[in-house]
């Protein structure tokens, strides 16, 4: 069975656009649940500017805690500057991600740099963490659709990640960060990505704002890619760019990747159970597209009847 990879970023894509500022200790505990469903790589948090992201304020302090009682966990985390980096491997940060959108006004409302400002930023702190032995993501935003300049050009997104891998990075997310690509889309640009850069140098962040994710993700399998971004419950959106909705859900992932022979190393019953506790935690119904076929399948085993239509519910036990 072919393996796919996924990082769930829930605690960091998920929690960055929540108004309810979330305590250290639920993002602990919502950390320790992914990882109790078998989700092998968490981006847990951004060092950011505290007053641009307050719900990331405790960066330093959960990267500690983690670092802490979850050892062998591969955990990511956002770092867009030298200062975000500086902060990062000052607390035991072994992989970071740098975010370059790939239009002028994208980085501008994001990061408050011009691109080129964006790019250097991106370089220097790529160039720095592998000095330093890190292992680095570097995201290509809003790589389909800004809110602000309409569809991007192809050829840019070729030449940004060409730039970023030139800088080290290890990493190249394709991020849809609106919401707006199609399969066909899909097909077109990680094709033409996939001739320039090794496919298992790519990756894929889709958000679900048009219900096209759960395609976007099956696009991109049939491309060759096999590793994805995903949030539980489909918690998420970039709080700088305008209709931005949720992130492909990693509940929605898991049960198509499963269901069409690929393996994920994660148990479905768990995940629901975390995405429970993030709803709780939000004061929030969260979940998927999947979510509430999922549920009911739970219920069921719950009640002792394995419902025969769905055997992977548990697929770890
Ligand atoms: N961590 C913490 N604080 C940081 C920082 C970092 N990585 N980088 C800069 N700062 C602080 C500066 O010290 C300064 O603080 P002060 O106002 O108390 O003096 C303040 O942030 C502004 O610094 P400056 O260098 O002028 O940056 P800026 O105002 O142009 O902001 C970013 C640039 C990147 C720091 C800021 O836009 C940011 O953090 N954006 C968040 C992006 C994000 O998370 N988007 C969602 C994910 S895609
Ligand atoms: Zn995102």
């Amino acid at each position: 069975m072919q393996q796919i990879f996924i990082t769930d970023v829930s605690p960091r894509d998920g929690l960055q656009n929540q108004d309810i500022q979330v305590s250290t200790s639920a993002k602990l505990q919502l950390i320790r649940m992914l990882v109790d469903a078998g989700v092998a790589s968490v981006e847990a948090t951004s060092f950011v500017s505290p007053k641009a992201v307050p719900q990331m304020r405790d960066a330093d302090v959960l990267m500690k805690q983690i670092g802490l009682t979850l050892p062998h966990l591969r955990v990511s985390a956002l770092a867009p500057n030298l200062r975000g980096l500086d902060r990062a491997h000052a607390v035991g940060v072994k992989e970071i991600s740098v975010v370059l959108s790939a239009t002028e006004t994208m980085n501008q409302r994001n990061i408050n740099m011009s691109l080129e400002a964006a790019v250097e930023a991106c370089v220097l702190t790529l160039q720095s963490a592998h000095n330093r032995g890190l292992r680095s993501r570097a995201y290509i935003g809003v790589a389909f659709e800004c809110p602000y300049e309409g569809v991007t050009p192809l050829s840019v997104v070729l030449a940004l990640s060409q730039k970023m891998l030139d800088a080290g990075t290890n990493e190249i997310v394709i991020a849809d960060t609106i919401g707006s690509a199609s399969p066909g889309a899909v097909v077109e640009r990680l094709s033409a990505l996939a001739e320039v850069t090794p496919i298992d140098m790519l990756a894929v962040h889709f958000h679900d704002t048009r219900g096209m994710a759960v395609a976007n993700a099956w696009a991109a399998l049939g491309v060759g890619v096999r590793r994805f971004d995903a949030s539980a419950g489909g918690i998420g959106g970039c709080p700088f760019a305008p209709g931005a909705a949720g992130n492909l859900a990693t509940e929605d992932l898991v049960l198509m990747a499963e269901r069409s022979g690929f393996s994920t190393g994660i148990d479905l019953g768990r995940l629901l159970d975390a995405v429970d506790f993030a709803e709780i935690q939000l004061q929030q119904r969260l979940g998927g597209r999947a979510s509430a076929w999922l549920r009911r399948q739970r219920e069921k085993i719950a009640a002792g009847s394995t419902p025969i239509e769905f055997e992977n519910l548990r697929t770890n036990t």
